[in-house]
């Protein structure tokens, strides 16, 4: 068992992670997002070593997750869970509405379990088919 910490981190931190597991194929300033430095980053740290990491965009009371990546030796450990529950739990305090992402089809399955349902939005882009995802957060 490792030592998880999540914690908030600058938007830079995020962008080797993102790069090395979700677009290597890329250059890595693509993995840069314009609106990188309005969003929140959080990072999840395993035994010390940043080792997953999340975007959060808002918009009133809507807020869009982008970009959670978790290093490809570690994946399937519980990390992402412990990073979508920690965002989820965010965005409650926060009083947010809904929040949502433009979710990888194959990484669906993943964010069923987490409440979230498909739209019927979808799209490609940069090799991969994607689908908006939603769950609606106030009772
Ligand atoms: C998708 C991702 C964030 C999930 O994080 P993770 O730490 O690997 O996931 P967890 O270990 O917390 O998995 C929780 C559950 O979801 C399942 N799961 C994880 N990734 C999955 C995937 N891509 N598709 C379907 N199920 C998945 C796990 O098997 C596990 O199931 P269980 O509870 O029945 O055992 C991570 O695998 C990743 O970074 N993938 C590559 C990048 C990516 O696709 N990001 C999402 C873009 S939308």
């Amino acid at each position: 068992m490792s030592l998880v910490q999540i914690e908030q981190i600058f938007p830079s931190l995020t962008w080797r992670i993102r790069h090395e597991v979700m677009y290597p194929e890329l250059p890595f300033d693509s993995v840069k997002l314009p609106d990188d430095f309005d969003g929140l980053h959080f990072g999840l740290y395993a035994d010390h070593k940043l080792t997953g990491v999340v975007s959060l965009f808002q918009k009133g009371d809507v807020y869009q997750f982008r970009k959670l990546a978790i290093l490809a030796d570690v994946q399937k450990s519980g990390y992402g869970s412990q990073l979508m529950n920690y965002i989820l739990d965010f965005c409650k305090i926060q009083k947010a509405s809904k929040l949502w992402c433009n979710a990888r089809v194959n990484a669906k399955e993943f964010y069923y379990k987490f409440g979230f349902h498909e739209t019927e939005k979808t799209f490609f882009k940069d090799g991969y088919d994607f689908v908006v995802m939603e769950r609606d957060l106030q009772l």
